[in-house]
């Protein structure tokens, strides 16, 4: 079984579709094994997207992300790393397939609703960041 992070972004907790997105991992029978509300300081943003700090958007992806509470969570399956990222969909919810999470509920590039590990480096990495024990 292989674990990977996701969060359920500002834009998505504040348009109340928590629920309807945790219902999308459990119907494509992803384990939630755990999950933390959270408000980040926008410090906490910069160092969990650190590897994006050289790109043009870095600045306002981190004002973004600790713009809101985010519901973050470990998904538990075969594969979890890149089932998750079947069902995400594209990163710009205008290039993902219909019946993604981004198609059908993100709003733009930046308030694309869900972020998910993109590698078991990184889902290691992101997991402890959030889940200390
Ligand atoms: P996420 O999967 O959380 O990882 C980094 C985020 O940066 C990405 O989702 C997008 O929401 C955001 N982002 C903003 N602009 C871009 C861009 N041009 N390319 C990739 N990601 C971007």
């Amino acid at each position: 079984m292989e674990k990977t992070l996701s969060i359920i972004k500002p834009d998505a907790m504040e348009r109340n579709l928590e629920d309807k997105i945790k219902n999308v991992f459990i119907r494509n029978n992803f384990e939630i094994v755990r999950e933390r509300k959270v408000k980040l300081e926008k410090k906490d943003a910069e160092q969990f997207y650190k590897v994006h700090e050289t790109k043009p958007f870095y600045n306002d992806l981190c004002n973004y992300l600790s713009s809101g509470p985010v519901l973050v969570m470990v998904l538990q399956k075969e594969n979890a790393i890149a089932e998750n990222r079947k069902i995400m969909g594209a990163t710009n919810p205008e290039e993902a397939d219909p019946g993604t999470i981004r198609k059908e509920f993100g709003i733009s590039i930046d308030k694309n609703s869900v972020h998910g590990s993109d590698s078991k480096e990184n889902a290691d990495k992101e997991i402890s960041f959030f889940f200390k024990d």
